[in-house]
């Protein structure tokens, strides 16, 4: 993150030196309350059980989003008339592929500038969609998107910043604000920014629902949560045995988020190079995700806060998801 203020240790800079990288880890292992920051979920066993977890009968966000997606956004796209569409951690661009339509058949679609961490997806996803939609231009962007964001001079306005599938809620409240802040930044009186967010729970949505879509009966959560530390072991050197612990995760009513931690089966020991050892005892947990869940109110607030204002917003009739176009205020 960018603000010099913040000194928060679960904050990682993903470009920042290897060694601060590290430092990083180290400091959220040395807290009372262990951390691991959850980016390090997404190498490419992390990317795959992820996209395993979207197909899960548990996991209603992406199938409650696409919907949403599908049967609204026709409507807004053909009203608001956007040329370029820049979509934060784009992935596959799986659903971007619904603005992309809508953007195509109102005849307002110019560019699409999908920004993601990882090139070689990114280059991948670019590829096919050059195919797909032959009167865009296509320009990705490799970047984290917890950094400043970068974003070619040209593109036509209006511009739409998409930023879904709850990742949002990844971020601690401070955290968000700073990202929310540098889209406001981007963003001119015509430009708009999508957001998708999971909901807290509600009428119909029960905190039992929201929990089983972080421990799903297959157990795909499990093993995505447990991958973090192999992939500390690959970048790091570190010797974590994710069979000695166990994924644990639950909401927390009064934060409003689901928070996942991975418990020691065990009094272990675990070494990183330059001989930095973590003595950790049965029952010790370290934490490895939150994921947040909104409602107007915070959603009001964070946005407040970074220079954007609610102009739209609709989810689905249960109150599981939604979907915010927001502008900026200043
Ligand atoms: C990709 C961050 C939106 O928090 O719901 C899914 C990641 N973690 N199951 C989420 C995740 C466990 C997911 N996001």
């Amino acid at each position: 993150m960018t603000t010099d203020t913040n000194r928060d240790v679960s904050t990682v800079e993903t470009d920042a030196p290897p060694d601060s990288r590290l430092e990083e880890v180290l400091d959220g292992l040395r807290r009372p309350d262990r951390r691991i920051s959850s980016k390090y979920h997404y190498d490419e066993r992390g990317s795959e059980l992820f996209e395993r977890i979207t197909t899960l009968e548990e996991y209603y966000p992406t199938r409650v989003e696409r919907a949403l997606l599908e049967h609204r956004m026709p409507g807004w796209i053909a009203d608001l008339c956007p040329a370029t569409l820049v979509e934060l951690g784009a992935g596959s661009a799986e659903k971007s592929r619904v603005l992309l339509d809508a953007m195509v058949r109102s005849g307002c679609g110019r560019a699409y500038v999908p920004v993601d961490v990882s090139a070689d997806f990114l280059a991948a996803t670019a590829a096919a969609l050059r195919e797909e939609y032959p009167g865009l231009v296509v320009m990705p962007e490799v970047a984290d998107i917890t950094e400043p964001l970068d974003l070619p001079s040209e593109l036509p306005h209006p511009r739409w910043i998409a930023f879904l599938g709850s990742t949002l809620g990844n971020f601690e409240p401070h955290e968000a604000t700073s990202l929310l802040t540098r889209v406001a930044g981007r963003l001119r009186s015509d430009d708009h920014f999508l957001l998708g967010v999971d909901l807290r729970p509600g009428r119909v949505k029960t905190v039992e629902r929201i929990e089983q879509a972080y421990d799903d009966a297959a157990g795909v959560t499990a093993e995505f949560s447990l991958n973090i530390l192999r992939v500390l072991n690959d970048e790091f050197g570190s010797d974590f045995d994710p069979t000695g612990f166990r994924h644990r995760s639950g909401y927390d009513v009064e934060a409003g988020r689901i928070e996942t931690f991975l418990v020691s089966i065990r009094d272990q020991t675990v070494t990183f190079p330059g001989g930095h050892v973590f003595d950790i005892a049965e029952g010790e947990a370290i934490r490895s995700e939150i994921s947040s869940k909104y409602d107007r109110p915070t959603i009001d607030g964070l946005f407040t806060d970074a220079g954007l204002a609610v102009d739209r917003w609709i989810e689905d009739e249960d109150g599981f998801y939604a979907l915010v176009l927001g502008r900026p205020t200043r």
